[in-house]
């Protein structure tokens, strides 16, 4: 998808069941013909076969979403030409990077998996950061923990939500600061409250094909543009959707184009 203003993101979903079913019994299917060997004992390594398997999910995810757009680009790799590390150290330990091939334009990727999904999104300009939440009750010591009261106040009142639940409503808003930390990098171990918004600009509704996720009467897929307290010039766009009983946001930042 184009995101206002800004390039194109490619998005991929992989539900965590097929994954599941090939770990335990497909040991020649889908996880060797999309990951590398390493990228398969890294997942290993996972103590919990939910977590290795999430893990994994999210990585099938990158692959798909990294493959599809740098096909759209005029590069036409297969998924085990692509391989995916993480940062190994420092503020932003863990934030997933693709290798490519020599002459093959870098590419920023973010990966979030959540109750059986698994989601990923690539761009070729600046930074992406995504976050998928299950719907679930947040308690409201976590809601006054995490949310600064302007937050508070705008997940209440914005009229975009009025006909959502409150747990659409809350989660909308931890999956906002969860891809904003992922975004940018910052904040990633600070206090929930130093990583803030006051509210956004709807860019009107978006026509997402996330499966599992957008793909149902009532969901809401909206572009948006996030404010915040940075001082950098580009404004930072994304996607906010709801449905299927999940809430979902992507955050692009395009002050850093190069940076990755
Ligand atoms: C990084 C973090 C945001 C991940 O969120 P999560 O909801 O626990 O898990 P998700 O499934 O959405 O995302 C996990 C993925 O984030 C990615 N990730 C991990 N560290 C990252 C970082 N520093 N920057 C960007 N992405 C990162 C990884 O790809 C990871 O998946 P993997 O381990 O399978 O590779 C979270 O673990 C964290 O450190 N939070 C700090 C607390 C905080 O400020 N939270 C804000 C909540 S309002």
């Amino acid at each position: 998808m184009l995101m206002p203003g800004g390039p194109r993101i490619t998005f991929a979903v992989m539900p965590q069941a097929p994954v599941r079913r090939a770990w335990e019994t497909h040991p020649q299917g889908i996880i060797p013909r999309v990951l590398t060997q390493a990228e398969v004992a890294v997942s290993g390594m996972h103590p919990l076969l939910e977590r290795r398997v999430a893990h994994l999910a999210g990585r099938i995810a990158a692959k798909f979403a990294l493959v599809h757009h740098l096909r759209t680009h005029g590069h036409p790799l297969e998924a085990r030409d692509i391989g995916i590390t993480q940062r190994m150290a420092g503020p932003e330990e863990g934030r997933p990077v693709a290798q490519l091939p020599a002459g093959v334009p870098s590419c920023d990727l973010s990966i979030t998996h959540s109750h059986g999904l698994a989601v990923a999104a690539a761009t070729g300009r600046g930074r992406i950061g995504i976050d998928l939440e299950r719907a679930s009750p947040r308690s409201s010591a976590l809601i006054e923990e995490a949310f600064t009261q302007v937050e508070q106040d705008w997940l209440s009142r914005c009229e975009l939500l009025h006909d959502r639940t409150s747990d659409e409503r809350w989660n909308l808003g931890w999956c906002i600061k969860e891809a904003l930390v992922k975004c940018t990098g910052h904040g990633l171990r600070a206090s929930l409250q130093h990583v803030t918004f006051s509210g956004w600009t709807d860019q009107g509704a978006v026509s997402v094909p996330l499966p599992a996720l957008t793909d149902e009467a009532g969901a809401l897929a909206r572009c948006i543009t996030l404010h915040t307290p940075r001082t950098s010039s580009a404004p930072l766009t994304g996607l906010l959707a709801l449905g299927r009983g999940y809430a979902f946001a992507a955050l692009h930042d395009l002050s850093e184009d190069g940076a990755t």
